[in-house]
């Protein structure tokens, strides 16, 4: 009994309460706060950014990782470690004089995570993520990233979860209440209007506030409501021409007043220009920390420019958050996670997010029995596990496809995978050794496909029974993605096709195409020419066994896209547009000696992002968003409303059942089509999703969804409001944003003020926008 008494003391003496805060920080020096606001620096190669103030603060703490905050010994408060990313852990494997090693596991790329539209899923894989976190004695993970998928050359966009930013919210609001539930913090990126890495710490996204609130900042919205996390990362851009990390009306007014985010706000490293400015908007830890920001606010300190009480607030979120860190609970990490079991589960997560765009003849799945596989593409024999830069992970090892197939039991066409093997090894020795800087600054292109001679191909035409080729494509911060050689296939990759096909259609065999890419391809002019499709996105360490695992049946592929695959790249409402217009005249010298070029980027699509765009003004896209084949098939039945009139909310239920002969999972989509009297609209938005449980062959399940009076408004930027128009709602469930199954329709009686908003974050120009 006394013991227990003893224990409950203890554990409130730990409550973090505002009194708490306040006494800490009241106790600290001005000094200390400036320290404590600004991060610890970075070491990079040739250069020492930062330093802080050196004695007994490392910047080591965790090698490998992003960064470090400061210490106070003398008031308890110990430094922590923030470390990327949206993919996994990301710290240095190996450490000088330790034999130890460090892995990570590398998860699935947040876009393929999306694709999974499995809510409980991603929220297992944010737990297992941020176990690793934990036992690697980090406290808060870099991600999740959540910008929207603007265009598809968005150079981070497997950062990202979707064009949608209700799929974004959810997912993120999932994942951050996975990794937090380990007692470690996140930090949602980059807020916001991040879309693009051209320039990124010179762009300036320029945008309708309708724009803003409906598409850029919604997915935020859910994230913070739905899972609070300990931290946001402002952006490196501007929006309407503020930096985000400079903006009162981004950081305090939007994000604490209007959406209540109670946490900590940090820069992107080396994120914006004044940090003065950035101490007055709330940003209240700059990143990585220079000794500049440091002078800097201490002498608006002195001269009153910045009030202290400011500077109060803001080390009191830092104090709060220091006081729930593992750093501060001084948890005895094991620097030991289960990297087996993390690397099964991120075999199931990779698998439940590939997507099946095509599957003509049943060429897939692959019988066991088949005598043997012909891989072609360097890609199947090192296929990327995730992009480059701080969305990178230090894994082990990645199962390349063919390893995944031969594991599997498959046989492989010996000499020929022998012979790429050769190829690959030989020509990736040629590639120069860089560094991350290195890299970063100036990324090696992948190595070149190999060339197959004709006589040989009809060989292989004749002994295997089928045809793999696969096509990978990277990419990352820092640069954003070209159409040429990279949105189109390479020229050898299509002469590639092109003889696979001719020769193993010849012989009556099937050609089976693997996307191993962390974002979208143009398609439309190739698909003909293979008999299936399958998007296996970049699918973390596991690859080529989660690939496998859908190529054999084992797993009936179930994802869905959550980001549209355009006919061609005009075709896209951002073309125009994307990655903005340059300014070469009034270039200067940026981060790392860096040219920044000034760049204005308007979002002329408004609202009109991907479906919402394809949908409403009719444009064939090659795949829908929330397309996705099965090797089953699924029935929708029995649509049911709670009610014809909306009073608050409406209950939406129908059935869903597999009709086919193989157990799966259907990904089903709410969406609804609002009345646009007084706004325009897109044609439909979705407002819900639901992933069924694995039905077998027959079996049924009903899906319930819950319409809110939020999911009726749009934002009017006249009055500043959410609103949701009188009139006729239809609600349409579909297998796809256009293969709608079901509809039904309820009246709103009488229009609805949703919610009010601060007139705030207005373009300072007009914008000719898309209606
Ligand atoms: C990236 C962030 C990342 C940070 C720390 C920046 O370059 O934009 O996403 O968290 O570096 O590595």
């Amino acid at each position: 009994m006394g013991m227990l008494i003893v224990s409950i003391h203890m554990c409130q003496a730990q409550t973090v309460t505002p009194a708490r805060v306040k006494a800490l920080v009241a106790k600290m020096t001005t000094e200390e706060k400036v320290n404590l606001l600004v991060g610890m620096g970075m070491k990079l190669p040739g250069i020492i950014q930062g330093g802080g103030t050196g004695i007994g603060q490392t910047m080591d703490k965790v090698e490998g990782a992003a960064g470090t905050t400061f210490a106070i010994p003398r008031l308890n408060l110990p430094a922590t470690v923030v470390a990327d990313g949206p993919a996994g852990l990301r710290i240095s494997p190996t450490r000088k004089d330790d034999t130890k090693t460090y892995y990570a596991t590398a998860w699935p790329v947040a876009t393929l995570l999306a694709s999974t539209w499995d809510i409980k899923l991603v929220e297992q894989v944010g737990k297992a993520m941020g176990n690793e976190v934990k036992e690697y004695g980090v406290d808060v993970l870099l991600a999740p990233g959540m910008n929207i998928h603007r265009n598809p050359l968005g150079g981070r966009n497997f950062e990202y979860y979707a064009e949608d930013p209700f799929v974004s919210g959810k997912m993120a609001a999932a994942m951050v209440n996975g990794i937090e539930s380990n007692g470690v913090g996140t930090s949602i990126k980059h807020f916001a209007v991040n879309n693009a890495e051209s320039n990124r710490n010179t762009s300036n996204s320029i945008l309708s506030e309708r724009a803003l609130r409906e598409i850029y900042l919604r997915g935020f919205e859910i994230a913070v409501k739905e899972a609070q996390p300990w931290t946001v990362m402002s952006s490196y851009n501007k929006l309407n021409g503020t930096y985000t990390s400079e903006s009162y009306d981004l950081l305090t007014t939007v994000l604490r007043k209007e959406w209540g985010f109670k946490g900590l706000v940090m820069t992107d490293w080396f994120g914006g220009t004044d940090a003065v400015a950035q101490m007055k908007a709330g940003n209240d830890l700059l990143m990585p920390g220079t000794p500049q920001q440091k002078k800097a606010i201490t002498d608006a300190i002195n001269d009153k420019s910045l009030d202290i009480k400011i500077l109060d607030a803001n080390a009191e979120r830092m104090v709060s958050y220091i006081l729930q860190s593992q750093a501060f609970k001084k948890y005895t990490f094991t620097n030991n996670p289960d990297l087996k079991a993390h690397a099964a589960l991120a075999r199931t997560a990779a698998a439940e997010g590939m997507i099946l765009l095509k599957n003509d003849g049943n060429a897939l799945p692959i019988a066991k029995a088949t005598k043997s596989i012909a891989a072609f593409g360097i890609t199947s024999y090192d296929f990327i596990s995730g992009g480059t830069g701080s969305g990178d992970v230090n894994e082990e090892y990645t199962v390349s496809l063919v390893e995944g197939l031969s594991k599997a039991g498959y046989t492989l066409d010996d000499a020929l995978t022998a012979a790429y093997a050769a190829y690959v090894k030989t020509e990736k020795a040629k590639q120069p050794n860089k560094n991350f800087f290195e890299e970063f600054m100036n990324p090696t292109p992948r190595i070149n496909e190999m060339e197959i001679d004709d006589a040989e191909l009809t060989a292989k035409a004749a002994s295997a029974d089928i045809a793999l080729i696969t096509i990978g494509r990277n990419a990352g911060e820092g640069s954003d993605r070209k159409v040429e050689n990279d949105f189109k296939l390479k020229e050898a990759e299509s002469l590639l096709i092109n003889k696979v096909m001719a020769a193993f259609h010849a012989k009556n065999k099937k050609v089976v195409l693997i996307i191993n890419a962390g974002g979208v391809i143009e398609t439309a002019s190739w698909r003909d020419k293979v008999d299936a499709i399958l998007l296996s996105w970049q699918p973390g360490m596991e690859a080529g066994s989660a690939v496998t695992d859908v190529l054999s049946g084992k797993l009936n592929p179930s994802g869905k896209l959550a980001t549209t695959f355009p006919a061609q790249y005009s075709d896209e409402p951002s073309a125009k547009t994307f990655p903005g217009k340059e300014f070469p005249e009034k270039a200067t010298t940026g981060m790392f000696g860096m040219k920044a070029i000034p760049t204005e980027v308007t979002y002329e699509e408004g609202i009109y992002v991907g479906y919402r765009y394809y949908n409403t003004f009719n444009i064939k896209p090659a795949y829908e968003f929330g397309f996705g084949l099965s090797y089953t098939n699924f029935t929708y039945s029995n649509l049911k409303l709670s009610s014809a009139d909306f009073k608050g909310n409406i209950a939406v239920t129908i059935d869903i059942a597999n009709a086919g002969k193989t157990a799966g999972k259907e990904v089903v989509q709410l969406y609804l089509s609002a009345p646009a009297l007084k706004m325009n609209k897109p044609k439909e938005e979705l407002k819900g999703f639901a992933k069924t449980n694995l039905l077998q062959p027959g079996q049924k399940q009903t899906i319930r969804f819950v319409i809110a009076a939020k999911d009726l408004a749009s934002f009017d930027t006249n009055r500043t409001s959410w609103i949701a128009e009188a009139g006729q709602y239809d609600v349409k469930i579909g297998a796809s944003s256009v293969d709608t199954r079901q509809s039904a329709m309820f009246r709103l009686a009488k229009e609805l003020v949703v919610e009010k908003c601060n007139k705030i974050l207005s373009p300072q120009v007009e914008i000719n926008e898309m209606k």
